[in-house]
């Protein structure tokens, strides 16, 4: 099924998805550091600034990502230049008090940089499909500092690499509609 637009929305917003198939491009230096700059800008609650992102770039943090990863994401994000693990600060700097919003902060933030990577011609793939119990011991990760998700950054390659079954979901998907998004109000 085809992705349908009622409203004419900004072309990265129409066009970015989460392909699989990473090509062995590398990322340069700039180019990584432009995203985490466009994360850095999302809004926040009290511009707290939750996010933290493990950057995997070099080979010794990006196997490290990789090792924490489902074995069934292993499989492709093997393939990906750049791993990143989003981690969120739980509580507000100033009190360590609860900030409730942090997800939502963290969340925001990884969409700037998605949005940022397609608009200079990457691509992304976020995934909550890792084993954070180990992902804390590996990256010694204190308890005041939640683990969100992994992404994996890089440069389409060939479709043809991935398995027969990531070929046949190789495409962007479909959405509810706007009704479906908005919550019923009784009279
Ligand atoms: C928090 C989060 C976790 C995800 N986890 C995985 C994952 O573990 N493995 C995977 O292949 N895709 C994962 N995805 C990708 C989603 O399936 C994908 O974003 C969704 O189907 C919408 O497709 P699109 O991004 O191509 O528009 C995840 C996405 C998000 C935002």
């Amino acid at each position: 099924m085809e992705r349908i637009f009622n409203y004419d929305v900004m072309d990265a917003i129409k066009e970015r998805w989460s392909p699989r198939a990473f090509s062995d491009k590398p990322v340069s230096e700039k180019t990584l550091m432009t995203l985490l700059e466009a994360a850095r800008y999302a809004p926040s609650c009290n511009n707290e600034q939750p996010w933290l992102y493990i950057v995997g770039h070099e080979p010794r943090v990006r196997e490290k990502i990789l090792s924490v990863l489902n074995p069934g994401n292993q499989a492709w994000a093997k393939a990906a230049p750049v791993l990143l693990l989003i981690l969120s600060r739980k509580t507000f700097e100033r009190n360590d008090k609860d900030n409730y919003w942090h997800m939502f902060d963290a969340g925001t933030s990884w969409g700037f940089l998605s949005l940022q990577a397609h608009s200079m011609g990457l691509i992304t793939h976020a995934m909550g499909g890792y084993n954070r119990d180990l992902a804390r011991e590996v990256f010694e990760i204190p308890e005041h500092i939640d683990i969100i998700a992994a992404v994996a950054v890089g440069y389409y390659g060939e479709k043809e690499q991935l398995t027969e079954d990531l070929q046949n979901r190789e495409k962007p998907s479909t959405r509810k509609g706007i009704a479906e998004i908005i919550y019923p109000v009784k009279e």
